[in-house]
């Protein structure tokens, strides 16, 4: 399973490809806003990023970027989608997953221009995404948790449709807003290709308190030990 990190800050997409190897990067206009720099700047930062890097492509590194949400007409979809996705051959164009954002995920990624529809809540929002042949797919998980939805179910049933109709591994799910290490287990046993998170949950879910217990008890055995 691929880890993507979700954060438009570079020197946390620096540090979580430094330091735990990420796969991918989504953002979205809140992570945007948070960067504290305009649009343009930030994706501008993020196509200077894979080049110094030397991982240009979206096959090496996907960057999901998200068109502006207020675009409700297919049209304006797929002109702005294109616009971004000339700035880096890292971009996959982030769109709504609703009727106007369906067509134009679909016409864009029949050009050739790689898609991710997000905003995803249901199982039947994921089929349609996999039928247009969109690259990604984004179910939420945390927004459903919070609301009292079972997100383990629910990516599982996804990868079981993906499964039962040919599209498991042609369109890769994104399981969205995960919280917690738990949530990275039930959606690796489930199948799922690819968790995003922020730094933040990555850096909870790789501790445990038994590993510095562990350390300090060989530190003490060590310290009791001659080396030589
Ligand atoms: C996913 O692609 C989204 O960017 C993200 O997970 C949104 O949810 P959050 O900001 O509540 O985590």
């Amino acid at each position: 399973m691929k880890y993507f990190l979700d954060s438009a800050k570079i020197n946390e997409i620096r540090e979580a490809y430094d330091t735990f190897g990420i796969d991918g990067v989504t953002t979205n206009p809140n992570h945007i806003m948070n960067s504290g720099k305009p649009f343009f700047t930030v994706i501008g930062e993020l196509a200077e990023f894979v080049k110094e890097k030397d991982i240009l492509g979206w096959e090496k590194f996907p960057i999901s970027v998200e068109i502006n949400p207020h675009l409700d007409d297919a049209d304006e979809m797929v002109a702005m989608g294109a616009k971004i996705a000339a700035m880096c051959p890292n971009f996959v164009i982030k769109i709504p997953c609703t009727e106007a954002g369906i067509a134009a995920a679909r016409r864009l990624e029949q050009h050739g221009v790689r898609t991710n529809l997000t905003l995803v809540f249901s199982g039947s929002q994921a089929l349609i995404a996999a039928k247009n042949h969109s690259l990604f797919v984004s179910p939420f998980l945390g927004w459903k948790e919070n609301s009292g939805e079972d997100p383990k179910q629910y990516i599982a049933d996804i990868v079981t449709m993906y499964k039962n109709f040919g599209f498991y591994g042609k369109t890769e799910i994104i399981c969205a807003a995960v919280r917690t290490g738990k949530q990275f287990v039930d959606c690796a046993v489930a199948g799922a290709d690819i968790v995003t998170a922020g730094l933040q949950v990555f850096k909870d879910s790789f501790y445990h308190p038994f590993t510095d217990y562990g350390l300090a008890k060989f530190q003490a055995a060590w310290d009791k030990t001659i080396t030589e």
